[in-house]
């Protein structure tokens, strides 16, 4: 068997803050909130807390834009609350994940703010600066947020790379002045007592330092910066610098934000021997309903190639590197809106359903704050309704450029969007569901009366009290975490089976993604096997599977 590792059979819950508990009434949530719902988070029973990003920060992108990273955002609370939460967290044994945005800070960083003054600024080297081509941007990359990936700085007649927002630009990692106040920082948390750190877009850090012009497709505004910002000529050098320097002398767990990752370049950021991440998020399952606008489009996504991409990383990671298993984040739309059904009918059962399928395979899982309440999707009406930069940019792009109607825009939206995710926390069926006594700073999701956490927690039949089962049988079967996983019937179109196996332990998982019965007979030497978990109340018939049915067999 492979090493033990504390982080391996850990289950993380992601919080963004700002939406999870306000406990001053000013709409937004704060770090008291956190500390005051520990209780809550304990009884679930998860190991770690994911906060997405606490720092000073003037808040175009809601905290990943950092003007400071060894200061709390004011409306978050204060360092002393900070301090008080992970106490309070380490003394119920629950562990406090950092989140680090070290591609880029907010243009208000003084770095930044020096920066830009002039060429001969200590600090000019710390962002990526480039001359003007013929009066116009460096190159043709598009950025995260649209627009160009360039912004004009009067100061010096000079252009500044920023992959995503032009409040965003991006730290110069060639510069070793830099790598070394990064790392700096790292420690002051790490001595504060913090138990790890998820890495914001970490393989986007080593550009190819020609920055050429991008290919460009018919019908493109910008060209393709993937080539030459995504796994980078030095990132690997970067952080196993940054391993070595720091990561190293502490217990941590580490995870990096990657998009366009195969598990070939899995292996080498979060490889059992390559001393840089314990693992990544890889996000080939979350682009499998991309379409010709990118994330914006109606498309599903598609089943089989679901099954086949999740496999994929299963098989190719086994005994040499660590998946991370999530279907939700901040930058998500909820799972059963997404690849469940959110109907009344088929919410619950569905929510459950895909909660078996990813929390039962091999890697880490994360669930994302609501989603062990099967908390949706929410259908925003206007414009003003939204929030997120990403989307408020979005719409101006592509009707402004005649690519999308306004209306079909709020459609992609409502089904991709990242407020989807960031809509409050259903704590109850009081006003704005117990998120706040102020007016929230996002509209609340309306059905907050019936979906929240109050009428779950003491319901043995609701999706909190499933997921705390299935998190509650990783701790008890071992097979759950160490066990290798095989793919069944890998070409049904809607039942997902697979097995996890550990000496001569095994279990087995089916899982019905759709709301027709199917018939499946399941193998001969599960005949005698125990029903662990099953999201109907019946015992299930063992040649057929009901709409959105989940069942787990486990056979010593
Ligand atoms: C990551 C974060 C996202 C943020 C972006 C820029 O993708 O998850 O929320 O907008 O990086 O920091
Ligand atoms: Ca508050």
């Amino acid at each position: 068997m492979e090493e033990k590792k504390w982080w391996k059979e850990s289950v993380v819950y992601q919080i963004y803050p700002r939406s999870f508990m306000d406990s001053n009434g000013d709409g937004i949530g704060d770090l008291n909130g956190i500390t005051n719902k520990l209780d809550y988070l304990k009884d679930l029973g998860v190991d770690v807390i994911w906060i997405s990003p606490v720092y000073e920060s003037p808040n175009d992108d809601n905290g990943y834009d950092i003007s400071d990273y060894k200061a709390i955002m004011k409306e978050f609370g204060t360092m002393e609350d900070f301090d008080r939460l992970l106490s309070e967290a380490h003394k119920r044994n629950l562990k406090i994940v950092m989140d680090l945005v070290f591609n880029h800070t907010s243009d208000e960083h003084p770095w930044f703010v020096e920066s830009r003054k002039s060429l001969d600024n200590p600090y000019r080297d710390y962002y990526i600066w480039k001359n003007p081509k013929e009066g116009k941007e460096p190159n043709n990359w598009g950025s995260w947020f649209s627009g160009s990936a360039w912004e004009y700085s009067e100061e010096t007649d000079m252009y500044y790379l920023h992959i995503f927002s032009k409040k965003q630009p991006d730290l110069n990692w060639e510069n070793d002045k830099v790598r070394e106040e990064l790392y700096r920082i790292i420690d002051w948390w790490c001595k504060k007592g913090v138990d790890g750190f998820r890495m914001d877009v970490i393989n986007f850090i080593s550009k190819v330092q020609s920055f050429p012009d991008g290919q460009k497709e018919k019908g493109q505004l910008y060209g393709d910066k993937i080539p030459y910002i995504a796994n980078g000529p030095r990132v690997h050098e970067f952080l196993q610098e940054m391993n070595e320097k720091v990561l190293s002398k502490y217990d941590l767990i580490t995870v990096g934000e990657t998009t366009h990752v195969t598990p070939e370049d899995a292996k080498q950021y979060a490889g059992f021997d390559t001393q840089e991440l314990n693992m990544v998020f890889q996000f080939e399952h979350m682009t499998l309903d991309f379409g010709e606008l990118g994330k914006w489009s109606d498309k599903k996504i598609p089943f089989v190639p679901l099954k086949k991409i999740l496999s994929k990383w299963q098989y190719e990671l086994e005994g040499c590197g660590w998946n991370s298993l999530y279907w939700e984040n901040h930058d998500q739309p909820r799972i059963v809106s997404r690849l469940g059904d959110d109907s009344l009918k088929y919410r619950d059962l569905s929510s459950k359903m895909l909660g078996t399928c990813l929390l039962m395979m091999k890697g880490t899982p994360y669930i994302y704050q609501g989603q062990e309440l099967g908390m949706t999707n929410m259908e925003f009406k206007s414009m003003e309704d939204f929030r997120d930069l990403e989307i408020l940019n979005a719409y101006n792009e592509f009707v402004d450029n005649k690519l999308a109607e306004p209306e079909e825009m709020i459609r992609y939206f409502n089904l991709k969007g990242r407020d989807n995710a960031r809509t409050p926390m259903q704590w109850d069926d009081s006003e704005n569901a117990g998120f706040t006594k102020g007016t929230p700073w996002i509209k609340v999701n309306p059905n907050y009366t019936y979906i929240n956490a109050n009428s779950q927690i003491n319901d043995s039949n609701s999706v909190y009290s499933y997921y705390k089962e299935l998190i509650r049988l990783r701790k008890e079967i071992e097979a759950l975490v160490y066990g290798t996983y095989a793919l069944l019937e890998e070409n049904h179109e809607s039942l997902y089976i697979y097995t996890r196996t550990l000496g001569s332990t095994s279990l087995l998982i089916i899982c019905n993604f759709t709301e027709t019965e199917k018939s499946y007979t399941i193998p001969k030497e599960y005949e005698e096997a125990k029903v662990i978990i099953n999201n109907y109340r019946d015992r299930a018939n063992d040649n057929m599977l009901r709409p959105y049915e989940a069942i787990v067999y486990h056979k010593k």
